[in-house]
């Protein structure tokens, strides 16, 4: 018994195993239900008693070995066979590209936050939008020069400019669309995308995004419009940030202003950024005039309101000092990695 079973053990040793049929060889040969071993296990029935014990240990003691080395080989072949395959398990796993949200995304959702903390809610308009609520309910003149072709892409040219579809040129039509389906009082903004046929520089763009501001409700006046911007200001530039409001004109507000904020950079002494001035341009606004509140069949005897736009790309060049409009959306990464933090 003991030498059939050192005998085994050599066989078992020397047997090699360097593919999946040799490893189903050895198994049958040794292991199976036909195999050696088993075969050693009947033969333990004609061992003396006195015998028994020490030879039950010897065959348990093989079976076990055969075992352990088909174990091991087992998983020997399937790394080797891994590595084949150009797999390297021991290599250190890649971190986790973190992403990071776009400059222009940030701002958006910033400006968002700031106005709803005073109750104001979102909404939003079409891209592709009519004449009416991109230029007539807004009280554009038929011969305003905006309608031209110089500054508007046109979809659909009509005969009449009512039957013309084009690119929003600004998100005060969501204003118009906003009147026309809802009672006063009014308070959103609306963010979104706009588009004007204009050559690509540093400073100009064919698209670009801006915020529109509405609030209509009995006795608003100017007051509140210029609290409301200074309170924007503010929290979007911090507590030292002035504004001032210098005359303007829109067809859709009357009166107009164009709003300038204290200079971010040098804190209105004067620097480079705003030439010298202390003050930089941050948006358009005014009070609602009253044809547009008539054109969305609000009664202007009754109601007012103040209305504001601002751009985002403008806000984010102050915000994070970026001068090219264009880096905006050239997606390289070189330039969208550094909001990283501001997740
Ligand atoms: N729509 C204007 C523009 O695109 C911005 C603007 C100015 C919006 C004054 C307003 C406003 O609501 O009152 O330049």
């Amino acid at each position: 018994m003991k030498e059939k079973v050192e005998q085994l053990k050599a066989e078992i040793e020397q047997f090699k195993i360097d593919s999946a049929e040799a490893m189903e060889k050895f198994r049958i040969a040794f292991l199976g239900s036909k195999g050696a071993i088993k075969d050693l296990f009947a033969d333990l029935k004609q061992v003396p008693n006195e015998e028994k014990r020490e030879a039950g240990q010897l065959v348990n003691g093989l079976r076990q070995f055969a075992q352990e080395k088909l174990d091991t080989q087992k998983d020997a072949l399937s790394s080797a066979q891994e590595s084949a395959q150009g797999i390297d398990v021991t290599r250190p796993g890649d971190g986790i590209l973190v992403g990071s949200r776009h400059p222009l995304s940030l701002v958006r959702s910033e400006i968002i936050e700031i106005f709803s903390r005073v109750g104001f809610t979102v909404s939003e308009g079409p891209e592709i939008e009519d004449d009416w609520h991109n230029f007539s309910a807004l009280n554009f003149p038929p011969e305003h020069p905006a309608r031209d072709m110089q500054d508007t892409f046109f979809i659909e040219k009509g005969d009449t400019p009512e039957s013309e579809m084009a690119l929003r040129t600004h998100t005060s039509s969501v204003q118009a669309r906003v009147m026309e389906t809802s009672e006063p009082p009014i308070r959103t903004i609306s963010p979104g995308r706009v588009y004007r046929n204009e050559a690509i520089s540093a400073r100009a763009h064919c698209f670009f995004h801006q915020v529109e501001g509405l609030y209509i409700d009995t006795d608003v006046s100017f007051a509140d419009l210029k609290q409301t911007l200074l309170y924007f200001a503010q929290e979007m530039f911090g507590d030292k940030a002035q504004i001032r409001l210098r005359p303007s004109y829109f067809p859709f507000t009357e009166p107009s202003a164009e709003v300038d904020v204290s200079c971010t950079i040098c804190s209105g002494k004067g620097c480079n950024v705003c030439k010298y001035t202390g003050w930089l341009e941050i948006l358009g606004c005014g009070m609602v005039d009253p044809n547009v509140l008539e054109a969305s069949n609000i009664d202007p005897e009754k109601y007012s309101g103040f209305a504001f736009g601002m751009g985002v790309e403008r806000i984010a060049q102050l915000k994070y000092r970026v001068n090219d409009l264009r880096l905006y959306s050239e997606n390289d990464v070189r330039f969208l990695k550094q909001f990283t933090s501001g997740m």
